[in-house]
């Protein structure tokens, strides 16, 4: 069984298609072993409390530096012996210590085509706006590895979703986590957990 921790920031819809898709047997191979959040009041967390699952949090406020919050949430992670790192929403720069540690072990969710908007500054609604602004007919979503970059691992999965005329940041959003991030979030977690991808040259090598 992989043992899954997803880390999450937010209202946690992303954790919630994982815990369904365990649930459904969309995921196989797979126990969510907890979930951390940097925001005490986080839903994600009363998510994984209605779904059995532990879940924690770790605030940079407790911590009188980054540098012991870094620490502190290294020490976090650990406790759960984690296979896979899940960031579902997680709005946090990973301490480069984690990364180094669980190389090709941790995945992220971004909601845009790789490489279009992405990078610093696009996170949330920035990145949906940013495709309405330039006028884009076709967004999606993107899982893939966490390097020390931002948005740069090697890409795993990717969803492409049509623009509407009309269409909001919001709306927008909302297509994009409906049509493509708990599409393709739970299919990468289920393809990890049954060995089909490897990281070959940097690039995500996937075997179906
Ligand atoms: C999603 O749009 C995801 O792509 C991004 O953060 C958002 C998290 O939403 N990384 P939720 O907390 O899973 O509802």
């Amino acid at each position: 069984m992989l043992r899954v921790l997803a880390m999450v920031s937010g209202g946690g819809t992303n954790l919630q298609a994982i815990l369904d898709s365990v649930e459904s047997g969309v995921i196989t191979n797979t126990e969510i072993v907890g979930v951390i959040s940097n925001k005490p009041d986080a839903y994600a967390l009363e998510r994984a409390k209605k779904s059995g699952v532990q879940g924690v949090c770790v605030s940079p406020k407790e911590y009188t530096d980054r540098e012991q919050f870094n620490e502190a949430l290294l020490a976090k992670v650990e406790e759960f012996h984690p296979d896979l790192i899940v960031l579902a929403g997680f709005l946090v720069v990973l301490p480069a210590m984690l990364i180094e540690k669980y190389e090709n072990r941790i995945i992220n969710i971004h909601p845009s085509l790789i490489p279009s908007f992405c990078g610093k500054g696009f996170y949330g609604l920035k990145v949906h706006e940013a495709a309405l602004a330039r006028g884009v007919k076709v967004v999606g979503a993107t899982v893939h590895f966490v390097d020390e970059g931002t948005d740069t691992g090697p890409i795993i999965l990717q969803k492409a979703v049509d623009v509407q005329s009309g269409d909001t940041p919001e709306v927008l959003q909302r297509r994009v986590m409906e049509q493509a991030e708990w599409k393709i979030l739970p299919r990468a977690i289920d393809l990890i957990a049954n060995g089909k991808v490897t990281v070959v040259n940097g690039r995500a090598v996937i075997a179906e």
